[in-house]
């Protein structure tokens, strides 16, 4: 009990463009490449003479269409052992040798050659083939009964201008077809029954121009044969201007064809009235299925009385069955407000791609008075309607509205305010020119597409109900604030302005599921681009799924990764976490200090740089002394000595060098150093002015500070060249290892060189004095 639907669309291609194939081939027996991982070899529109051979042996797919090949040779396809589809249309054959095309083959297109004669032999081992082509050629009949001797063919094309005949016996052989187009344009006599043996057939495609002129009777037979009512019948090519030309449809009527498309057909109106009256002929036998006419779809027609034709008045009986009107691209105008109150059954009705325009939308829809009770879906896309709140207006008794297509239209703004009826909750106001949203937009709204207008900002306007957004090919730089939109859970948003966005712009879509926000204007920070691709690779447990390729998330700044794939990125740990690297930089640099720190303290740093510094300070004192002092060198030693020592050094030492004979001068701390100086100043200037250094060493010497700067100072002499400058004095035995480690230059010289001991006895006491004399006077150049 299938419901009739007659479909009349119009203007199709039908025949693959004839390839614009060069008069002379270049190439002959050439190898073809490259072919794919699918074994598919495209060696289309490559100029061919012949059949190329290929650089793989098993080939699956050939595709040899629009060149210059004229023959198929009997060794041509020898070596495509598993070949499965031969594309050879729109080339020159003239001739196919009988033995050429092999068993395996199950697809073959042979249309637009130049065929003149069809063999039966070429398809004689072609017991797999399922999809043959022969339209465009020179042949006038099918050749000899049973050319096709193909039990599993589900497809066949055959035809041409040229074709005259179909005869009784032409498809024997063909059983199991599913789609059979027949191009027949000049057919002059058909065998009944020549097509009514392959049954059922699912498509079957007419061009019938010719016959449906001059023999709607030849027309009415191939009908009789084909139209059943599980077949799609589609008429191409026709031009009906009338009850006789329209004629042969009764017989579909009668055999109750449930689906007929018109396609490149030319009607007039009168055509449209014969043919729907046809059906009413039809119907008024069994007066109970009326009803079952419920569809009326017109595509890309010129209808030549365009007024007549949308005024479907000459069918008014039939208007109140119709549920379903599509006048798609009819150049339709207006639909009188008459037809309109017919129908009353009416739930869909496209009139888009027509001249619509304000005025004359007032009165198809009646001034909004609401006749079309049971519309539920209105499409008046790409159109040319300027007012939005007129549109409210005449929608706005349709109580069962439920969706509304005004997309295309000459829309520039949305006034304040706009009455919806209640029920939509689609409305598509893409492709128009909006700048701003306004609560114009009905709160009602389940599926909302403004996608493709000037829209900068998307504020201001909640609905509550909206699950689906379109924004896509607009200039917003924002995402909507999601608490606008509590249930929203699709939204696209491609092609804006958008720099970024992140988890908390997300946050308030408590319901959203699916978002695209590919080409837009990406900044691609570490944030932003750690953020998207955390979603990516989180997309299952995440709650927000980008669906649209990341192929099309390119960056836009910064400069040196503009147009660089976001997912393909590769941001520095520097540019990434600044803050982060800084802070360790900084924790790494204090540690290492503190370390450093440690270990100067350890090895008595800070000693030494003040040995250091005071050392170059003195150094420089007395060289600028040098300059005032004529003889700088006024004492022959400087005597370093503990305190605790100094019994000693007044006792004896002083009485026995000063008082000796040539006398020698001492430099005492005690005695000679410059009150009101610092004391590092005397001791430098006073070791400076000092032929030499001597070192009376004990025990209360070396745990003396003043003795080491001493030492020291007179090591930094050392290095300054005067390396006899030193003399040590032990005044009581002391181990080289009771020298603290610090003192390296002490154990050095102890080690380096002799040095005197004072002698416990008195007798060698004299020898001491005077090997010490010596040492001081000592060799002067040295
Ligand atoms: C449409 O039909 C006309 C004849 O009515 C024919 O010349 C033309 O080639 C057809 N166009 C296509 C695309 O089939
Ligand atoms: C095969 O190649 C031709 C020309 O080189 C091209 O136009 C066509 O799109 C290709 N076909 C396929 C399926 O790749
Ligand atoms: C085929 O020949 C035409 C003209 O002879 C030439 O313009 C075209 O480039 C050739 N194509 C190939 C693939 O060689
Ligand atoms: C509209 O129909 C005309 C023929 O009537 C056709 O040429 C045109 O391509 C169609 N437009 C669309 C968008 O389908
Ligand atoms: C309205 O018509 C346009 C153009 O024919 C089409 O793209 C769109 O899908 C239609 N809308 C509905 C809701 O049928
Ligand atoms: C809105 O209309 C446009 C153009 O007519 C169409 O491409 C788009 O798919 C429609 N949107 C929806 C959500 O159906």
């Amino acid at each position: 009990m299938g419901s009739l639907a007659m479909l009349w669309p119009a203007l199709f291609l039908l025949f693959p463009c004839q390839g614009q194939s060069s008069t002379t081939g270049v190439v002959e027996r050439s190898t073809c490449g490259p072919c794919d991982e699918r074994l598919f070899c495209n060696c289309s529109s490559r100029n061919y003479t012949y059949i190329p051979t290929v650089e793989i042996v098993d080939v699956l797919t050939l595709d040899l269409s629009s060149n210059s090949i004229t023959t198929v040779a009997e060794d041509d396809l020898r070596d495509y052992e598993h070949l499965q589809t031969l594309d050879l249309h729109s080339n020159k054959i003239q001739s196919i040798h009988d033995r050429s095309f092999s068993h395996q083959l199950l697809a073959l297109d042979l249309s637009n050659n130049q065929l003149d004669v069809l063999s039966p032999a070429w398809f004689s081992k072609l017991q797999s083939l399922q999809h043959l082509s022969l339209l465009g050629n020179g042949y006038r009949t099918l050749g000899p009964e049973g050319t096709f001797p193909l039990f599993s063919l589900r497809t066949l094309r055959f035809g041409n201008p040229g074709l005259e005949e179909v005869r009784r016996g032409d498809l024997v052989g063909v059983r199991q077809l599913n789609e059979l187009e027949v191009y027949g344009n000049n057919l002059k006599r058909y065998d009944p029954g020549s097509l009514g043996d392959i049954w059922p057939l699912g498509v079957v495609t007419l061009h019938l121009r010719g016959p449906f002129q001059d023999d709607p009777a030849l027309v009415s037979s191939i009908f009789r044969d084909v139209a059943n009512p599980e077949t799609s019948l589609v008429v191409a090519d026709v031009l009906l201007t009338g009850k006789l030309s329209t004629g042969p449809f009764a017989v579909t009527n009668q055999q109750r064809t449930r689906s007929i498309m018109l396609r490149n057909s030319t009607l007039t109106d009168e055509a449209i009235v014969y043919l729907l009256k046809g059906h009413r002929t039809f119907f008024e036998a069994r007066r109970t299925r009326h009803e079952n006419l419920d569809t009326v779809y017109f595509r890309n027609i010129q209808v030549i009385d365009a007024y007549r034709f949308t005024s479907f008045l000459p069918v008014a009986f039939l208007l109140k069955y119709l549920r379903k009107i599509s006048l798609i691209n009819c150049t339709v105008f207006v639909m009188p407000c008459l037809t309109s109150t017919l129908l009353i059954n009416l739930e869909h009705l496209d009139l888009s791609g027509n001249l619509l325009s304000d005025l004359t939308l007032t009165e198809s829809l009646c001034h909004g008075k609401g006749y079309l009770k049971k519309l539920r879906v209105l499409n008046v896309s790409d159109n040319a309607l300027k007012s939005l709140s007129l549109i409210s207006q005449l929608v706005f008794r349709l109580d069962k509205l439920v969706h509304l297509d005004i997309s295309q239209n000459a829309y520039t703004s949305m006034p304040p305010a706009c009455s919806w009826p209640p029920t939509l909750t689609h409305l598509n106001l893409s492709w128009a020119k909006l700048r701003r949203v306004t609560p114009c937009l009905p709160q009602s709204l389940e599926v909302l597409d403004l996608g493709h207008n000037d829209l900068t900002f998307f504020h201001s306007v909640s609905l509550r109900a909206l699950r689906e957004l379109h924004l896509s090919g607009n200039k917003l730089m924002q995402l909507p604030p999601g608490w606008l939109l509590p249930s929203l859970e699709i939204l696209l948003i491609q092609s804006n302005s958008l720099n970024m966005f992140g988890p908390l712009d997300l946050l308030h879509y408590r319901r959203l599921r699916e978002l695209q926000v590919g080409w837009n204007r990406f900044v691609c920070s570490c944030e932003f681009v750690s953020f998207i691709v955390k979603m990516w690779g989180e997309a299952a447990e995440s709650s927000v799924e980008l669906v649209d390729r990341p192929e099309t998330y390119l960056c836009d700044s910064p400069l040196p990764l503009q147009g660089q794939r976001l997912d393909k990125v590769q941001l520095s740990a520097l540019e990434c976490h600044p803050v982060l690297l800084v802070s360790t930089l900084c924790g790494f640099t204090l540690v290492s200090g503190i370390l450093v720190g440690i270990v100067l303290w350890k090895l008595h740093a800070m000693w030494y740089l003040k040995m250091m510094w005071a050392w170059l300070k003195a150094k420089r004192n007395s060289r600028r002394q040098k300059r005032w002092n004529a003889d700088p060198l006024c004492y022959d030693a400087f005597v370093s000595y503990s305190e605790h020592d100094e019994g000693w050094v007044e006792e004896f030492l002083v009485p026995e060098l000063e008082n000796s004979q040539p006398p020698l001068s001492l430099c005492l701390h005690k005695r000679d150093f410059l009150p009101g100086h610092w004391i590092v100043d005397n001791i430098i200037n006073a070791m400076e002015r000092s032929r030499r250094t001597l070192f009376v060493l004990s025990e209360s010497f070396v745990h003396s500070e003043w003795c080491r700067y001493e030492l020291d100072f007179s090591h930094f002499r050392l290095f300054d060249g005067n390396t006899d400058a030193a003399i040590l004095v032990l005044l009581e035995p002391i181990s080289k290892d009771n020298v603290p480690k610090r003192f390296c230059k002490l154990r050095k010289l102890m080690s380096s060189r002799t040095y005197l001991e004072w002698p416990t006895e008195e007798e060698r006491r004299n020898e001491f004095w005077s090997n010490l004399r010596l040492a001081v006077r000592g060799d002067d150049t040295g």
